[in-house]
């Protein structure tokens, strides 16, 4: 078959059978402590069932202090490599790859920390603009300790099996704290210029190099175009797409295998996930964030009254792109024409035409999928038997996001179900094993 979809992806440590990737999503399916759980495992299977080439981990915590949401699992110890090896085999059973993405929060937390109450460590001391998180700027002994880190998460992957990690550079967390020219705000070595904001990444990936190794999988998702000021237009604009080719470029050099593309100075932001704002399932579950930081309970207050929450809605449309399905491959496009490493695309897509059409037209080498691949895990499956779009696509209303605040993850949008009971107990099915027999039927199929 020379479907572009379907030709192998190969990096320089590593290959992937197909060219679609699942794209980190996370969910609270483990335990408090950080420890991970089956719940996780069934979750990942899910999709390596459903036949993409590589999973990407959800935001895997480096440090405690770390994390963005309880029931996260953390690679913060040596402790949790067990549970990596366990799931990263269980994966591999079905041909599938598993990239384990390195985060930090910084100052980017879904909810106030119990175990760091503190102001949260970032390249700044301006407190977060979504919730209000306070912060405080690292010292330079703090930023080599979260080197350190990095760098003995990535030993821990590798220890475990994985084919690689990726570090979570985008989407407004501690790596982007820095890179961002509208939130880093320091005034030594990590703050000021490009080549200064850059320092702190460079420097992990030079400290994963010398622990994990040259011939280790290692890449690196990034906000191509931050859009700083797209809720706040009194912020910078944060980095441009130039910016980020600058950094793209430092990072090949300093060894990095491959960038996944995204975009948005924060998490969510109105051009990532894009799409609608749910704002009646935000004013049931953002009630968890009531008292983390200065804005949430206007926040709240904002999402639970008319016409505030309407306003709101619309000012998050408006702000948001126009195209959701392949966002991002504009920016992809310029990346890939500045560099030799393959690029991954993250951003709607779910039309096998429009993902072939990109690979072949040189916009990415890959895409990589989140949402519609929650509402349809077995989406690779359709497109291998020739379906162009699923019977009921994902309608990018982000009811799965807000929900992961309180709910288990899953796709909570009543339009594609049957009943109410169908939807729960498509969510709920990740509790639930796959009867051994069923899953060897697929495991030969793979
Ligand atoms: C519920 C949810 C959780 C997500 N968690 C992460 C994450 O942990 N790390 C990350 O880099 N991106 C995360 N994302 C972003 C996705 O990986 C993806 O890049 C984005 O949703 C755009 O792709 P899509 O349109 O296919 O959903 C998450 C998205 C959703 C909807
Ligand atoms: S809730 Fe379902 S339909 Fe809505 S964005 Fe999430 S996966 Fe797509």
């Amino acid at each position: 078959m020379n479907d572009p979809l379907f030709q192998p992806l190969r990096f320089r440590n590593l290959t992937v059978k197909n060219r679609i990737l699942r794209s980190n999503i996370s969910g609270r399916f483990d335990n408090y402590d950080g420890s991970g759980n089956k719940a996780r495992i069934n979750w990942e299977l899910k999709f390596a069932r459903g036949g993409v080439g590589a999973i990407i981990s959800s935001f895997v915590p480096i440090q405690r202090i770390g994390r963005i949401l309880p029931n996260y699992a953390t690679i913060d110890r040596d402790e949790t490599v067990p549970f990596w090896r366990e799931l990263v085999s269980r994966v591999h059973e079905h041909g599938c790859r598993y990239i384990i993405q390195l985060s930090h929060s910084g100052r980017q937390r879904d909810i106030r920390s119990l175990e760091f109450p503190g102001a949260a460590p970032s390249s700044t001391d301006r407190p977060e603009s979504l919730h209000g998180l306070p912060a405080r700027a690292m010292t330079l002994e703090e930023i080599r300790e979260v080197i350190h880190c990095f760098a003995q998460g990535a030993r821990r992957a590798r220890e475990a099996g994985a084919d690689g990690v990726e570090l979570h550079g985008a989407n407004g967390y501690l790596i982007t704290q820095f890179l961002s020219s509208g939130i880093n705000d320091r005034r030594d070595q990590y703050g000021g210029p490009l080549e200064n904001r850059a320092r702190f990444v460079r420097e992990v990936v030079q400290a994963i190099r010398r622990e994990a190794g040259r011939d280790f999988h290692v890449q690196m998702k990034i906000s191509a175009t931050e859009h700083n000021d797209a809720l706040f237009p009194w912020e910078g604009k944060g980095n441009t797409v130039e910016d980020s080719i600058q950094v793209v470029r430092w990072l090949e050099e300093d060894g990095i295998d491959a960038v996944h593309v995204s975009t948005g100075s924060s998490f969510p932001h109105p051009r990532n996930p894009a799409g609608g704002f749910p704002v009646n399932a935000a004013a049931r579950t953002y009630d968890i964030m009531a008292d983390s930081g200065r804005f949430a309970l206007r926040n709240l207050l904002i999402f639970r009254t008319w016409p505030f929450s309407a306003l709101f809605r619309w000012w998050w449309g408006r702000r948001g792109g126009r195209r959701v399905q392949g966002a991002n491959l504009a920016d992809s496009r310029r990346i890939k024409e500045a560099v030799r490493i393959p690029v991954l695309c993250t951003g709607g897509f779910q039309t096998a035409s429009i993902i072939r059409k990109a690979i072949a037209d040189g916009d990415c080498d890959a895409v990589t999928l989140a949402r519609p691949l929650i509402a349809n895990p077995d989406l690779v499956r359709m497109f291998e038997r020739g379906q162009d779009h699923p019977p009921r696509p994902c309608t990018y209303c982000n009811r799965c996001l807000v929900n992961v605040l309180e709910n288990p993850l899953g796709c909570y949008e009543p339009a594609r179900f049957g009943s109410y009971e169908e939807m729960i107990d498509g969510v709920m099915s990740v509790f639930r094993d796959v009867p051994e027999a069923e899953d060897e039927v697929r495991r030969a199929a793979s």
